[in-house]
């Protein structure tokens, strides 16, 4: 297979969930920074090489602003990635009260009090599947209705104060903006969730208590440089982020360790001791969604022997980059015990993500879970009858049948 002549358009069909298009292996080795087109018709670089991406993501020249959000180039018309806006100048100050303002948050202290509610939480779920699959007449249960969404939703509704009875609304409205087919209004549904997070911060302001939104409507109230809206914009922003990306680990780590008989009884055969590297190996391989991050040249830049023009769109596919065999030997083997552990699977650099340790500790406290309380777990479905969203910017299943 060669790179076609035009711009292969995105997203890439992927032969199923556990893996990536062949297209990505033709263009790490023949163009590690191609011109492609993105789901919104638009011109784009993307790059898929580890040592460039990684480099990218480190790089000040590329941004997530663009000073004519009207040209730019979009992966998707509405959906989560909205019109860039702001400018150069701005973006970096913004950035950095944005990172400084959410630390508090996630202290180390802060997380340690969180990984005991989490394994509270975990194990009424596992009780909860079991209790399913006693009832079920086939006795299956569902992984992901039962643990991979509940699990992440109640952790962010707790960290941030959101109402756990708003959550079959807010995920409703993820699920919407995140949709990337035609027949989708993802702006409308954008509107409809800055609304819905405006009416909570206005409780948070009349009666602020102990959690995220609280901070950020104080720090809003406080300092008249930070704008009402892009309050509003990081809240709905961590509300996504903070649930949506874990819930599909979850079910693409399942489905890793349970497609390959031989993973799952490694794991279980000692869960505490092999728990963690096993997270860490769903994190660099379990990749959701189809597209990657995208950032904006801020200037000219040379990367793998082409020029990208300042203003252009760069879409750093960190799934690419997580199977690149210069950087990981063997890299499409699942490997807990492999030597090159720099996945680039939270990111890296300026953007490294904010929750990645609560992430870590959601992901390492289900599969220590499972592995010990149900080691014969295993898929009650095929690999390819496993339901997957599609047009989708972050992917996942939508159903895991399992038993035991
Ligand atoms: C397995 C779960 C998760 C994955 C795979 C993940 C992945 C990522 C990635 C790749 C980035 C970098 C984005 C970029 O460079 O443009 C990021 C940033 C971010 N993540 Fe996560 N994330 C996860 C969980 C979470 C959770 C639980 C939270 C919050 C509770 C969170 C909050 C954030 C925030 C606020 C940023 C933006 C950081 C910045 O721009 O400086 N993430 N995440």
């Amino acid at each position: 297979m060669t790179v076609a002549a035009e711009r292969p358009a995105l997203p890439f069909t992927r032969p199923n969930v556990l893996e990536l298009a062949p297209l990505y292996d033709v263009l790490r080795r023949e163009a590690p920074v191609a011109a492609v087109t993105t789901p919104a018709g638009d011109p784009a670089w993307l790059v898929t090489r580890y040592a460039e991406v990684r480099d990218l993501l480190g790089d000040p020249r590329l941004g997530r602003s663009h000073p004519h959000p009207e040209r730019a180039a979009r992966i998707t018309h509405g959906a989560v990635q909205e019109g860039p806006s702001g400018d150069y100048e701005t973006e970096e100050a913004d950035h950095t009260r944005m990172r400084r303002l959410l630390t508090p948050a996630f202290s180390a202290k802060r997380m340690r009090q969180m990984g005991d509610d989490v394994a509270a939480l975990v194990d009424g779920y596992v009780d909860g599947l079991v209790a399913a699959k006693e009832a079920s007449p086939d006795g299956v249960a569902d992984l992901h209705e039962g643990l991979a969404v509940p699990l992440p939703v109640a952790v962010i509704c707790r960290l941030l104060g959101v109402p756990p009875e708003d959550s079959d609304h807010f995920r409703a409205l993820s699920d919407r903006m995140a949709t990337y087919s035609g027949d989708v209004d993802a702006a409308g549904a954008r509107a409809e969730f800055g609304r819905y997070m405006a009416g909570l911060a206005e409780q948070k302001r009349a009666d602020p208590r102990e959690d995220v939104i609280s901070d950020l409507v104080r720090a809003q109230t406080e300092d008249e440089s930070y704008g009402y809206d892009e309050m509003i914009r990081l809240s709905v922003g961590l509300l996504f982020a903070g649930h949506e990306t874990t819930v599909n680990r979850i079910g693409l780590g399942a489905l890793l360790l349970l497609s390959r008989r031989e993973r799952w009884e490694d794991l279980s055969a000692d869960p505490d001791a092999r728990t963690d590297a096993h997270v860490e190996e769903i994190m660099r391989l379990g990749a959701p969604g189809d597209l990657g991050l995208l950032r904006y040249a801020h200037t000219d830049v040379e990367v793998g022997g082409v020029t990208i023009g300042e203003g252009d769109a760069v879409i750093l596919s960190i799934n690419a980059a997580n199977r690149d065999p210069e950087a990981f030997a063997d890299a499409e083997a699942f490997d807990p015990d492999r030597a090159e552990r720099a996945h680039v699977g939270f990111g890296h650099g300026g953007h490294f993500c904010i929750g990645a340790s609560l992430a870590r500790t959601e992901l390492r406290t289900v599969f220590r879970t499972l592995a010990t309380r149900l080691p014969g777990l295993r898929l009650a479905t095929g690999l390819d009858d496993v339901e997957v969203r599609t047009q989708h910017l972050t992917g996942g299943v939508t159903a895991l049948p399992v038993t035991w």
